[in-house]
């Protein structure tokens, strides 16, 4: 097992009474593409932007390539890429002007430079954008110049902060295809998201609330741990059929998927009296067998377990 590349312990940010992010625990291994799940206001860009030293935390530890984050920050500027939710390109300059800005802040100059842009300008697919103000760019274009912007220093730990929200699924695959070419190349990343087919392309995942580590694992595991059943319905009463799933105490979550009605089982509960209820009242549908949970049921099931507990 490698060793980690970057350890949190007990990471906590209040500000006044508010704790934002509290008593955060994980680990990071070398080249995996971890990813941070959560909520609006979970707390994800305040962990980022303190492994990023943009903010200083309130307590706890991060080390990373063996520096400590917060008293060595120095040592380890050079090898941390930092791609912020609200990217901060210079919006009056080019996309070759922003490249140079960026490369020269991480220490880059004259053919080091040039070629670290020249590499990805190609990579990225920036060739035909080079010479455009940034402030006419789609969202994707921004996307993939704050992409090479944020890694043309070459650091080894990357954290990419919601870098796909707006874009649409081709340049989303291609800015997935650009994160797995940096981590072949023996980058780690660090990338928040929303979107949960992504998630399921990540090494491994962390997910948080309000806060609070609530789960951390790779996605399979994370969804056989569920320790709950899903199963889909199939009936023309689809509509009927959900209300009726809602009465059953045993069903804790019910959804409409299509023409199916979609069910999650409460932990140890044996689905067979479920159904045998339902057929009782009159509906007619087909179950089809229990399939792994998706991350969209595990992610359904936290905000409701972290709202029980509130
Ligand atoms: N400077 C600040 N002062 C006060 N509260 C803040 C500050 N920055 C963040 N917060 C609060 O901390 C919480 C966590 O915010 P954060 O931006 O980390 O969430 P997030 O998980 O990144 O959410 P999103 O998915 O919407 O980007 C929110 O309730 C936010 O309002
Ligand atoms: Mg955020």
């Amino acid at each position: 097992m490698p060793s980690a590349i970057l350890e949190v312990e007990a990471l906590t940010k209040r500000f006044g009474d508010f704790t934002a992010v509290e008593d955060l625990t994980f680990e990071v291994e070398p080249e995996e593409v971890f990813g941070f799940l959560g909520p609006n206001g979970a707390g994800k860009s305040t962990t980022i932007k303190m492994l990023c030293g943009v903010l200083a935390p309130t307590s706890g530890r991060a080390r990373a390539l063996g520096f400590d984050l917060f008293t060595q920050a120095d040592s380890v500027r050079q090898e941390i890429g930092y791609m912020s939710q609200k990217f901060s390109l210079l919006e009056d300059l080019t996309v070759s002007e922003n490249l140079a800005y960026f490369g020269q802040l991480y220490g880059l100059q004259g053919a080091l430079l040039k070629d670290a842009i020249h590499q990805r300008v190609m990579e990225l697919q920036l060739k035909s954008l080079v010479q455009l103000r940034v402030a006419g760019l789609s969202t994707g274009e921004k996307q993939r110049v704050a992409l090479a912007s944020s890694t043309l220093h070459r650091p080894r730990m990357l954290f990419l902060d919601e870098p796909t929200s707006g874009v649409d699924p081709l340049m989303r695959r291609l800015f997935w295809e650009a994160m797995d070419d940096l981590v072949k190349d023996g980058m780690t990343i660090l990338v928040t998201t929303h979107n949960l087919g992504e998630a399921d392309q990540c090494d491994r995942l962390a997910f948080i609330m309000a806060g609070r580590l609530m789960a951390y694992g790779k996605p399979r595991v994370l969804k056989e741990q569920m320790g709950r059943q899903v199963l889909e319905l199939r009936t023309e009463q689809f509509r009927e059929l959900q209300h009726a799933t809602k009465r059953q105490p045993q069903i804790i979550s019910s959804e409409l998927m299509g023409r199916a009605v979609r069910v999650s089982l409460a932990k140890a509960s044996s689905p067979a009296p479920v159904l045998e209820s339902l057929r009782q009242q009159g509906y007619s549908f087909e179950a089809m067998a229990p399939e792994l949970p998706s991350l969209e049921d595990l992610f359904i099931e936290l905000v409701q377990q972290s709202r029980r507990e509130a």
